[in-house]
């Protein structure tokens, strides 16, 4: 069992501790003040794609319970924020017209938090891009970028007086290559050309709208947030590992390698066989030097090689051992593992933790109470490891559990629960789990307070 107290003392006092949602995960509310629709309203009305057909009506009804989620935040001792700006609010057509109404509420929202002395964190692309950019193309298209860094410069010219830290892309990896390879998510695309394009317009959508925030506010630190899942080989071997070494390349370099070294891994190009969108000058604007950098992580992947595999000739699958209520199997050490390469392959500027958590399957106790165990020891766990980087000479400056809140997981529904909160959905009600206590211990521990 981890020692909390010795834990919370090895984070700096200034660290960052908070929580992380996105605007289609909680806010609900889709059809209100002008919001235009999202290739998840879309993709959720397709049979089969989400469970049980759910959609982000009503989430957690944020879009009106926006301050007892402030409330909540506070009283779990958060100091920032991480939520997501929804793209068809502000532009619901995509382009062009700006919804005075969408801008408003996350004006009001904002001030709210820093009302309550919480740093306003804020995604500008959470994977909700408005549908009707979707039926002009949408990320495969190359006109999706600036429609995106244009929608970037709008709210930056609205918030940015009183938000500092933005970050362009939530996990580029997952819209690109389960929204276009294996359709998993939105808009469903199943095509290796789609993707590998998407992939680069995604990227060139971060740089241009980096460039574009910078116009309208040079002081803004801008970021970008990317998910991995580490490669464990499957076994020594040499066919093993070097699997495990090709699915790296299509996992991390092919995301880090274009903003940090400015260039594809051309074996990735290879063994896909597409064709790269590339125009003069893109790579310079996708490189963009950046004020932080967020990771992600929950889980390793565990890789054999595979001759039938997938486009990398691998085998895909979870590391033995506990498996979390999303079937991910757990290993902190790779996190901090990754961290560290994070800072010595990549050098990337000061990182944040964007996201770490893990589902389960809470229920509420006769006391009214939700004992969550095992979210607490994979917190505690890789917060361990956090520190450890940290002693490693990381520049690690912030960790957000992940979630905030339980609530729409993507193509699995409601049915996981990732919060620290829990939603009791026919009520709306918000109840802080046993986890979420102990984590708020640990914050106030760590900040003295
Ligand atoms: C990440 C997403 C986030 C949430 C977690 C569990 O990939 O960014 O929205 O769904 O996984």
């Amino acid at each position: 069992m981890v020692d909390q107290t010795a834990l919370a003392r090895r984070f700096p006092k200034s660290f960052t501790w908070g929580f992380g949602t996105a605007a289609y995960q909680i806010e609900g509310a889709t059809k209100e003040d002008g919001r235009g629709e999202s290739i998840w309203d879309r993709f959720a009305t397709i049979p089969g794609k989400t469970h049980n057909g759910e959609s982000g009506e009503p989430a957690c009804d944020s879009y009106h319970r926006w301050r007892e989620d402030i409330a909540l935040l506070k009283e779990l001792g958060a100091t920032a924020y991480r939520f997501s700006i929804a793209w068809p609010r502000i532009m619901p057509n995509g382009t062009g017209a700006v919804n005075p109404k969408g801008l408003a509420w996350y004006e009001q929202f904002v001030d709210g938090l820093l009302e309550a002395g919480i740093e306003p964190f804020p995604t500008l692309y959470h994977w909700d891009l408005p549908q009707a950019q979707q039926d002009r193309g949408g990320w495969p298209l190359r006109d999706t970028a600036q429609a995106f860094a244009d929608y970037a410069s709008v709210v930056v010219n609205a918030l940015g007086d009183r938000v500092t830290r933005w970050s362009t892309l939530n996990e580029p990896l997952c819209s690109a290559w389960l929204g276009h390879l294996s359709g998993d998510m939105a808009p469903g695309i199943e095509d290796a050309q789609a993707a590998f394009s998407a992939s680069h317009h995604l990227l060139l959508g971060h740089g241009l709208a980096v460039r574009a925030a910078r116009a309208a506010r040079p002081n803004l630190e801008m970021g970008i947030v990317m998910n991995v899942g580490p490669a464990i080989p499957a076994s020594d071997s040499p066919e093993d590992r070097d699997a495990a070494r090709r699915a790296d390349l299509t996992d991390s370099h092919w995301f880090h390698d274009p903003v940090y070294l400015g260039s594809y891994p051309q074996e990735v190009i290879d063994f896909a066989g597409v064709t790269m969108p590339i125009q003069p000058d893109d790579m310079k604007i996708i490189s963009e030097p950046l004020g932080w950098h967020g990771l992600n992580y929950y889980f390793p992947a565990k890789i054999a090689d595979d001759p039938n595999g997938d486009g990398a000739r691998t085998h895909w699958g979870h590391i033995d051992g506990p498996k979390t209520d999303m079937g991910w199997g757990i290993d902190a050490s790779v996190m901090r593992d990754f961290l560290i390469k994070l800072k010595t392959h990549w050098k990337t500027p000061k990182i944040y933790i964007t996201e770490n958590g893990s589902a389960w399957p809470d229920r509420v106790a006769s006391d009214g109470r939700i004992y969550d165990p095992e979210r607490e020891r994979y917190l505690m766990e890789h917060l361990s490891a956090a520190a450890e980087a940290i002693e490693a000479g990381v520049d690690l400056r912030g960790y957000f559990g992940w979630s905030l809140l339980d609530n729409y997981e993507w193509a699995y529904g409601y049915a996981k629960r990732f919060g620290y909160a829990y939603v009791d959905y026919a009520t709306q009600t918000r109840t802080i789990k046993e986890s979420g206590r102990a984590f708020c211990r640990l914050i106030r521990a760590s900040r003295g307070a």
